[in-house]
């Protein structure tokens, strides 16, 4: 079968967060969700759901857990996931949020990898932690991580919890399985839980795979939880759906109780309906749009180097949201402190491009743009087009 990821689908007036919240005119590669429509399993899946009419209170199906446990076990050689091991709730914020409030106390630091997901911070902060910065180094056009940096971090006795992102938003790093393993080691030895978010794990590209974090050692799976959710991959965000997984019972105990406290324990009919439709029928679907955003990127990183080559993109190895070094389009006489948001103000009002502020991320990513390329080839092209449109009148 064949997928039309050109089709451009209007997503102004439709409530669109993406869409709506900024003027009529201006393309929206920010927020991240993507401007395709779901998979033709899941729509199918939604309206024969919808047709049935009623929509009260539901059980999660034994063939939604059966789905996660397949999907994992074939596409990233996850084993034996069990209904026991999981808890479903209404999103990735939610479960890392309940996670965070389980296994760490008020007044203890998270370790967090900045530049990162911005609502990794609020999470932290509304449970009286604070976070402790692991700033990724931004060297020859890649990140990497300071070692040494994590294990000092790790040793202080208030550090507690290390909320890892893998693959990693806004850096587009797929962290290697060697990689993982040493923030494992570093925080077992040090007692620090790792919460690991792993929403962006199916979108990754040639020569990058995807590792679980619960496919490291048993010692370090045992001192871990895992939140993902099939919404990012397959363009199901605001049906809000996620789970939580933990094998050592005790923990999950915890994180079930958390999340009992906050009272956001169940989940929507249509979610359960749209994540089996995903895992068990969506595949082809999956691996045809990481192919469309691959080359998507590929548009990038050519426009970039034959018409504004003072921007660099990162090279993406996961996640559809690129990561733009625009410090070329800082002038010699104008403040450093500031002008990511200047930049991005500019290219908003002037270009008509709305991309994220790169310092939402951490204040290390000063001089940096986010932009999300998961939208039609001609979107793109013509965000390109006022990207350098808003360089040259910066
Ligand atoms: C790393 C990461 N975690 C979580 C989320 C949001 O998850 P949810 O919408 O399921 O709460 C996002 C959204 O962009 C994300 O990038």
């Amino acid at each position: 079968m064949t997928y039309n990821f050109d089709e451009i689908v209007p997503r102004r007036n439709t409530a669109s967060v993406k869409w709506d919240l900024f003027e009529e005119g201006t393309l929206p590669l920010w927020v991240a969700d993507m401007d395709f429509k779901a998979s033709p399993a899941i729509l199918e899946a939604l309206r024969k759901r919808l047709d049935h009419g009623v929509f009260g209170y539901e059980l999660v199906p034994q063939s939604y857990y059966d789905a996660i446990s397949n999907w994992f076990d074939r596409r990233h050689g996850w084993k034996g996931i069990t209904r026991e091991q999981l808890i479903p709730t209404t999103g990735v914020i939610p479960a890392y949020s309940a996670c965070i409030k389980a296994m760490a106390r008020t007044g203890d630091n998270v370790i967090v990898q900045t530049p990162v997901y911005n609502a990794f911070f609020p999470a932290i902060r509304n449970n009286g932690c604070r976070e402790l910065c692991n700033t990724l180094v931004y060297k020859d056009n890649t990140y990497t991580i300071d070692w040494e940096d994590l294990e000092k971090k790790a040793a202080d006795p208030k550090t507690t919890v290390m909320l890892v992102c893998n693959p990693h938003n806004p850096a587009g790093r797929v962290w290697t399985r060697e990689e993982l393993e040493r923030f494992g080691r570093i925080c077992q030895k040090n007692g620090v839980f790792i919460i690991s978010d792993e929403i962006h794990c199916e979108l990754t590209y040639p020569g990058h795979d995807y590792t679980p974090w619960a496919t490291l050692p048993e010692e370090l799976v045992r001192n871990s939880a895992t939140c993902f959710s099939p919404t990012k991959s397959f363009n199901i965000a605001g049906i809000q759906i996620a789970n939580i997984f933990a094998a050592d019972p005790d923990v999950l105990r915890r994180i079930d109780r958390a999340i009992n406290d906050n009272e956001c324990c169940d989940v929507n009919v249509f979610g359960c309906t749209a994540l089996e439709a995903a895992y068990d029928k969506s595949e082809e679907w999956l691996d045809a749009l990481r192919t469309y955003l691959y080359e998507n990127a590929q548009t990038v990183y050519r426009f970039l180097r034959e018409e504004l080559p003072q921007v660099t993109a990162l090279p993406l190895e996961g996640t559809y949201l690129m990561w733009l070094d625009c410090r070329a389009a800082r002038h010699a006489d104008e403040p450093f402190e500031g002008f990511s948001e200047r930049f991005a103000d500019h290219l908003r009002k002037e270009a008509g491009l709305v991309l994220s502020t790169g310092t939402i991320y951490g204040a290390d990513a000063e001089g940096f743009e986010r932009l999300n390329i998961a939208c039609p080839r001609a979107t793109l092209t013509a965000a390109l087009g006022r990207l350098k449109d808003g360089f040259e009148s910066y």
